[in-house]
């Protein structure tokens, strides 16, 4: 795959729908984004103390809706394509895609809870792992690996990088540690749509893909494994789990390309970006 330069468009000129061309998007757009992370991560951030062993997954869905009704905004997930709920929580083999309900959280868990908050019309999108008690030390180390992978492909980010180098950057780091990274799912162009153009692949090449551009908004998500790479979907049509039932964790920050660099606009208010959270 060779380096692609995307048709780039000024957001006001273009569709309200996916057209293949990249949205370049200004300040007041980037002010918008701010505010609608800056929600998502503190809504992340109250959900510390409640997720604990014997929380069950709809009680933590049921927090969001709350927290989201309570501040003007929407869960975006809410009616996505008949999904019928306010956040996606992704327990120990489960990649992406968890579906809350009348699971009750154990001792030894890890769960990814990923929250996407529509605030004036943008969309904030993130997602961070969360621990149910004292967790393995495998599972303490995949979360860690996880984090960094993420933080890695974000530092990356600038006019001229390319989706390329985002993927390149998590793969090289995730591999030689004998995880993997999930190939099924990806990053997504984000803004007052919640997928949009481009997709952002956790695995790649330097130089290849798409170049970015000051003004384009995406997430960044990596899923890694400590198996192999390869997903399954359950018959539910949504629920994501390793085909070898390997451990899996996933964070995700919604960022914008600026000037000289990178925005993360869901960075924690309270430094809570990654467990463990009682950690002072
Ligand atoms: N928040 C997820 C993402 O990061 C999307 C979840 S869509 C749902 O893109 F329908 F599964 F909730
Ligand atoms: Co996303
Ligand atoms: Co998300």
């Amino acid at each position: 795959e060779a380096r692609l330069f995307m048709n780039y468009v000024d957001p006001t000129q273009a569709a309200a729908r996916k057209t293949g061309q990249i949205k370049l998007y200004g300040p007041a757009a980037f002010a918008g984004m701010r505010k609608a992370g800056a929600l998502t991560a503190k809504c992340l951030d109250e959900l510390v103390p409640i997720v604990r062993p014997g929380v069950l997954t709809s009680e933590i869905d049921d927090f969001v809706q709350t927290f989201a009704i309570a501040h003007d905004a929407i869960p975006a997930t809410l009616m996505y394509r008949g999904y019928r709920h306010s956040t996606c929580t992704s327990i120990n083999h489960v990649v992406c895609h968890g579906i809350p309900g009348d699971r009750q959280l154990k001792e030894g868990d890890i769960v990814n809870i990923d929250v996407t908050l529509i605030v004036d019309g943008w969309y904030g999108d993130s997602s961070r792992m969360y621990t149910a008690g004292a967790i393995s030390r495998r599972a303490e180390r995949l979360i860690d690996v996880t984090y960094e992978a993420m933080m890695r492909g974000i530092a990356t980010v600038k006019p001229g990088a390319t989706t390329g180098d985002i993927g390149h950057a998590i793969q090289s780091f995730v591999e030689p540690q004998q995880m993997s990274v999930v190939r099924d799912f990806c990053g997504h162009g984000l803004g007052r749509l919640f997928h949009d153009e481009p997709n952002i692949i956790h695995i790649g090449k330097p130089g290849d893909g798409v170049v970015l551009r000051p003004g384009m908004i995406f997430t960044i998500e990596p899923m890694i494994n400590l198996g192999k790479p390869h997903v399954k979907i359950l018959s539910d049509g949504w629920t994501a789990v390793t085909r070898d039932r390997s451990l899996s964790a996933q964070f995700e920050h919604s960022v914008g390309v600026t000037q000289d660099g990178v925005e993360i606009f869901t960075l924690s208010p309270g430094k809570l970006d990654k467990p463990p959270y009682n950690a002072v």
